[in-house]
């Protein structure tokens, strides 16, 4: 069956606001990221019923290292009972879950979750969720370009798409959709390279707030949109 131009192949959401959504409720921070992963949960299947194959979140930028000490060991722990908590269900709705991201500084439990994650969802195809955890645009960027070197390419070798090639994302089309919930409207280092043409969507919403009926506003909303890729005329993708 052919695929509906109008529904983004790839969906990719900063999912900010899980703190100010705690301190709405007079709770500390740590129970909007635990509702975070509650909302993320319902967004994935909604996608894949929507026909989106790819979905990408952004769950611990490189740059979220400055936070409270505590904030930190608590999103990391986090990733633990959520692998608990959800990896079986996910296996049985047919996502297939790959980790990009700086891997060398987490630590040695959260390695062997991810690796849990990918390993049983590894044949699964219904939708490939892709957690960036520990990364950031510019931390791919350099990433891919030592992999270059390290494979012995030529400087006239290095091509977009030989660079693309060794980016964490090189298992995915370049993100079709962007969003941003929690009302701040920048990228803040998630995928600098890819979303080089992705139609951006930003909404006040807070992520834990975020469900079914917001997806499918920014889809109406991307559904809309004149993807001209730098042409005159409108065109479904890139020539
Ligand atoms: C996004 O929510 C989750 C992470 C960055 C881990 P925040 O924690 O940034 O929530 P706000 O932006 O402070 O509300
Ligand atoms: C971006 O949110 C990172 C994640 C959602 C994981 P931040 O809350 O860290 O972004 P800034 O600091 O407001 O730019
Ligand atoms: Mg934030």
């Amino acid at each position: 069956m052919a695929r509906d131009p109008a529904v983004p192949r790839h969906v990719a959401i900063v999912m900010d606001g899980n703190g100010r959504w705690a301190k709405k409720r007079f709770l500390p921070r740590f129970f909007g990221h635990k509702a975070g992963v509650d909302a993320l949960v319902k967004v994935i299947n909604a996608c894949a019923d929507r026909g989106v194959e790819y979905l990408t979140v952004f769950a611990f930028s490189s740059e979220n290292w400055k936070r409270p000490e505590d904030e930190v060991s608590g999103l990391m722990g986090l990733v633990i009972v959520a692998v608990t908590k959800y990896l079986a269900k996910l296996a049985r709705d047919g996502v297939r879950i790959t980790i990009v991201g700086d891997r060398s500084t987490v630590s040695e439990r959260l390695r062997a979750a991810w690796a849990e994650a990918e390993d049983s969802t590894q044949h699964n195809h219904r939708i490939t969720l892709s957690v960036a955890f520990n990364y950031g645009g510019r931390w791919d960027v350099v990433q891919a370009c030592q992999q270059a070197l390290a494979a012995g390419l030529k400087p006239e070798q290095i091509t977009e798409a030989a660079l693309s090639g060794f980016m964490a994302m090189r298992h995915a089309p370049d993100p079709d959709l962007f969003i941003r919930t929690g009302g701040e409207v920048r990228i803040s280092n998630f995928l600098l390279w890819q979303v080089a043409y992705s139609e951006l969507v930003f909404t006040d919403c807070l992520w834990p707030d975020f469900g079914v009926a917001e997806l499918d506003a920014a889809l109406a909303d991307y559904a809309g949109r004149d993807r001209r890729f730098g042409r005159v005329d409108s065109g479904s993708g890139p020539a």
